[in-house]
């Protein structure tokens, strides 16, 4: 039984680990957070509706919030309930758990129950219309905080219930501290390029940044977590590789091209919508007249377009090199 528990507490995720405990604790945000800490500490707590991508924080911060209202676990634990609003199980069930969690009294708590929908953009609408009046019955002494990452799906009528909070991706100085910070706690040696790869990586998503840096130490313990390792442990093409394969492209003809780029992706296991997704990146840095890059963009979409259908990738990769020579061979007839 002991074991058990050393190895759960050995592989225990760091996002988990580092989940802010307070609402201090989250990095960015702050506007959100003083607001709420206001709003909490006034005792006007209004409906919330919290949105915005993965990884920015918003569970963290409704539980840290929550965490703040109740004080003690025990109180939290018996003043609030989180339900998954994505679950399958339907309305009714959600209405009966919120009946019952709404209804019964706490013998020595007084105050705002909170609920909390987490997931709430994946209820159906029918579901949304019936929580409309399930969060009018009980506002008396709940308030619900729905949490979701596209505020287009929740309905309007509930738009109109709850305060907004709009989660904005991380800025890679926000999470650079952090992520320093875990990895010093972790003992855990990184280099500038491989901190820099992971912010790269991460696009703004602290859970990613975390996810990231545990994968990467716990695959290469024999060497610091460097851009090199970061990469291989991603699974994302490297970008001297991206810059090889750009060069073969705009240089090569087609079948050593195509033979190089198909050798390169099958040994390193690069997918070629990650290929693409760079490749668009360098592209368009670079400064190239509009024609050409009109040309190659516009088939580099349609080879993408194919590629999200579930279309063969060596057939795409094909497709990919004709889009570069067909592009340069226009050019030299214009
Ligand atoms: N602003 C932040 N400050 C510090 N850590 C953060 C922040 N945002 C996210 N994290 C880290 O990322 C993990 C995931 O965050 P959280 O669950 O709050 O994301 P979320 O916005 O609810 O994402 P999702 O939309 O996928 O549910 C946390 O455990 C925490 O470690
Ligand atoms: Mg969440």
């Amino acid at each position: 039984m002991e074991a058990k528990s050393d190895m759960q507490a050995v592989q225990m995720p760091w996002v988990e680990k580092y989940r802010p405990e307070k609402l201090e604790d989250l990095v960015a945000q702050d506007d959100i957070v003083a607001s709420i800490t206001s709003l909490i500490d006034s005792g006007n707590l209004p409906h919330l509706l919290l949105y915005g991508p993965p990884g920015t924080g918003k569970t963290s911060t409704i539980v840290a919030a929550a965490k703040r209202m109740y004080g003690s676990t025990k109180a939290y634990n018996s003043m609030t309930l989180e339900l998954n609003a994505s679950d399958a199980r339907g309305i009714d069930v959600v209405r009966n758990e919120i009946k019952e969690f709404a209804g019964t009294q706490q013998l020595f708590l007084k105050g705002i129950k909170l609920i909390i929908l987490d997931e709430a953009d994946a209820m159906t609408s029918d579901a949304q219309f019936a929580l409309r009046r399930i969060m009018e019955k009980y506002s008396k002494n709940c308030r619900f905080c729905l949490i979701c990452n596209y505020v287009s799906k929740i309905i309007p009528a509930l738009q109109s219930r709850c305060t907004r909070f709009r989660f904005s991706p991380l800025a890679s100085n926000q999470i650079q501290g952090r992520l320093e910070h875990v990895a010093m706690n972790e003992h855990c040696p990184t280099t500038p390029d491989g901190i820099q790869a992971i912010l790269r990586l991460s696009g703004g998503d602290m859970r990613r940044v975390l996810n990231l840096l545990q994968a990467t130490a716990m695959s290469h313990h024999d060497r610091p977590v460097d851009e090199t390792a970061v990469y291989l442990t991603s699974g994302a093409p490297l970008p001297n590789d991206i810059d090889r394969i750009l060069e073969w492209l705009m240089n090569h003809d087609f079948a050593a091209a195509f033979r190089d780029i198909h050798y390169l992706c099958t040994t390193k296991g690069y997918a070629l919508t990650d290929v693409l997704q760079d490749l668009t990146d360098k592209i368009l840095c670079l400064d190239m007249d509009s024609v050409p890059l009109g040309l190659l963009l516009d088939g580099m979409s349609a080879v993408e377009h194919r590629l999200a259908l579930g279309t063969d990738e060596r057939i795409q990769l094909a497709s990919l090199v004709g889009v570069f020579v067909q592009t340069r061979q226009s050019l030299q007839v214009l």
